[in-house]
């Protein structure tokens, strides 16, 4: 049997919502922001502990809407670090070598389901390395620092990456023990630098990542 640990970064400062209450405690639907992640992961069977990471300041309160919630399975709130990497790399080392599998989930996409939590962990058991990721819509361009466009990239092989992100636990761990990508802005990226192929589970454009204004009324309109 293999044991699941769901890491929750969620100790982002959430400038980009322009707003002064801190992203994870944002209420959606009358809801805080964050509990909306941690219940799904709780309710999911294949989930046996959850390690979520709250800046420094927040960490009191968010063991409260844990309580508050009745959000179970929460091992530790850890407190975060400057960057998403950080605040992951903190989780890890809390859940030491009790699991199998590290699940990684922003706390800031509230609309994940059960078919994109089990089907990561499924492909992460199987290939080591897995990202949800959806296929690019829009045409992207390279752009260069005077904003002249570069390149025009081929769409057809594109996909955004999001979260769930889940590995073998001792993938994820060797990934994230090397230092020098701070630019890195997801985990996955981490395992491709130590030659880990990742393989992509097709997700939603529901699962969404609430970052501005727009993507909270979104959310709202999705829930
Ligand atoms: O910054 P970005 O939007 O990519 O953040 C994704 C997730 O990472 C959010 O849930 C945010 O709270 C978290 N984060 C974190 N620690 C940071 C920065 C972001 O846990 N220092």
């Amino acid at each position: 049997m293999t044991r699941t640990v769901a890491i929750v970064p969620a100790a982002g400062s959430g400038k980009r919502l322009g707003v002064r209450t801190k992203k994870p405690f944002v209420l959606l639907k009358g809801r805080p922001l964050v509990t909306y992640a941690l219940k799904a992961l709780s309710s999911s069977k294949h989930i046996d502990g959850i390690i979520v990471a709250a800046d420094r300041g927040s960490v009191g309160r968010l063991k409260g809407l844990i309580k508050r919630y009745r959000i179970k399975k929460v091992i530790a709130v850890v407190a975060g670090g400057k960057t998403r990497l950080g605040s992951v790399k903190n989780c890890l080392e809390r859940a030491g070598n009790l699991f199998d599998i590290a699940l990684i989930h922003d706390g800031a996409r509230p609309l994940v389901s059960e078919r994109e939590i089990s089907g990561s962990i499924r492909l992460a058991r199987k290939y080591g390395a897995c990202v949800t990721a959806i296929p690019e819509v829009d045409t992207v361009k390279l752009a260069a620092k005077d904003m002249f466009v570069k390149k025009t990239l081929d769409r057809s092989v594109m996909y955004r990456a999001q979260t769930p992100q889940a590995f073998r636990f001792e993938i994820i761990k060797k990934a994230y023990c090397r230092e020098g990508r701070p630019e890195a802005t997801d985990d996955s990226a981490l395992a491709e630098g130590i030659g880990r192929k990742v393989k992509i589970l097709e997700g939603s454009f529901r699962n969404i990542k609430v970052t501005t204004k727009v993507d909270l009324k979104l959310a709202e309109v999705l829930l």
